[in-house]
């Protein structure tokens, strides 16, 4: 129970290998849905599809007896989305309430639209359960065009669909940041705008408790969540720190990102997180991007472009709208090094980066003059 009337209903997946079929999820996933048991009664989305039975026995335990009279439909994504019709053929007289440009997802989806029973609503739109006024508030792409959350004024809840969601089942205890961030910049990254306006509208209401779709209902400290998700949402500096990630073939570039990692710390900065592309997961690496300041960027060059993991990452930072960042680079070429002026060509449409005085060459392996270049690079970095 989350509060009087509102109860979870949601499921725990600790099966799934790939959520979205490509994040790992150590600790699973979970499908949160949520009913408001009111004079009429209203489920707030589903869950996955392999859920379906357990989550129509906890929607039973928490009617009483009685039926849904409204499914309300956020987010039509099918971790979500998979049981309406399995609702809406067990409950006869449900509604399914969304918004206009669900239902012809749940056609393409479902091959169904319940047109005779469905309340297409708009932003701005209220639905009475009783006690509780429900008001919908469109925020498309936060993180697909049909998506609203819902607001309600009674015990002053946000239903925030996919937004303060995380990676993570909710019986297993962990780091809310931690897989929050790696959540927020892998799937919402690229709507900084979308959450922003969202986190205005959301500024003029007042919220008690945020009940997301994946993650914990957070109902204590809302101010923590808020803040990180305007720093998140404008491309903001969260951590001090200076992240580098690289690639390295025969070690030699590996060598060059060690010293440098070393220097910095010498010299006194308090977080270098490395991370090697061809081995990390590239869901922490590109969140690691987005949470510091200073970026570097370490790769060798290939087939007269850059090592394919590097290639891969500045692809997955510049399709999140990577912005507001201090980049260095360092380069490896036996014959004809061409890796850092590729990466900054695939930086070129990113806006307000500024790239560090030094870029280091190393051709093969390391001279006395690379080191002192790297030590150069160091005291660059963190003279700001
Ligand atoms: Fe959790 Fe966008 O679905």
């Amino acid at each position: 129970m989350i509060t009087k009337d509102i109860h979870y209903i949601g499921v725990n997946d600790h099966a799934i290998d790939l959520f979205e079929g490509q994040y790992i999820v150590p600790n699973g996933m979970a499908y949160n849905s949520y009913v408001i048991v009111d004079e009429k009664i209203a489920v707030l989305d589903t869950v996955d599809a392999r859920f379906g039975e357990e989550w129509l026995k906890n929607l039973e335990g928490v009617l009483g007896g009685r039926t849904p009279d409204y499914l309300i439909v956020q987010h039509m994504e099918p971790d979500h989305s998979s049981n309406i019709v399995r609702l809406m053929n067990t409950y006869p007289e449900a509604v399914v309430v969304s918004s206009d440009k669900s239902f012809p997802m749940m056609k393409q989806f479902f091959g169904e639209d319940f047109s005779s029973r469905r309340l297409a609503i708009k932003d701005g739109d209220t639905l009475c359960l009783g006690t509780h006024t429900l008001t919908f508030v469109a925020a498309p792409m936060v993180h697909w065009p049909e998506v609203m959350v819902t607001y309600d004024s009674a015990d002053k809840v946000l239903f925030s669909a996919d937004g303060f969601g995380k990676f993570g089942a909710l019986d297993v205890e962990e780091d809310w940041a931690c897989e929050a961030r790696r959540y927020y910049f892998g799937i919402v990254g690229k709507y900084g705008a979308q959450v922003q306006k969202l986190l205005a509208r959301a500024a003029a209401l007042d919220i008690r408790m945020i009940c997301p779709l994946h993650g914990p209902v957070l109902s204590e400290n809302l101010g923590y969540y808020l803040n990180l998700y305007n720093i998140w949402s404008s491309y903001g500096v969260e951590s001090e720190g200076i992240v580098i990630a690289y690639t390295s073939v025969y070690g030699n570039t590996g060598k060059a990102v060690e010293l440098l990692r070393d220097e910095l710390v010498r010299l006194g900065c308090k977080k270098v997180a490395v991370n090697d592309l061809a081995r990390c997961d590239r869901a922490e690496a590109v969140e690691d991007a987005f949470r510091y300041g200073t970026v570097v960027l370490a790769t060798t060059t290939y087939n007269g472009d850059i090592f394919p993991f590097m290639r891969d990452f500045l692809h997955e930072l510049t399709e999140r709208g990577f912005q507001k960042k201090k980049i260095a680079l360092i380069e490896n070429g036996t014959w004809a090094p061409v890796a850092a002026k590729k990466m900054r060509g695939m930086l070129e449409g990113s806006r307000e980066l500024t790239f560090a005085e030094h870029t280091v060459t190393i051709r093969s392996g390391l001279t006395d003059a690379n080191r002192q270049e790297i030590t150069e690079l160091a005291c660059e970095l963190l003279a700001e």
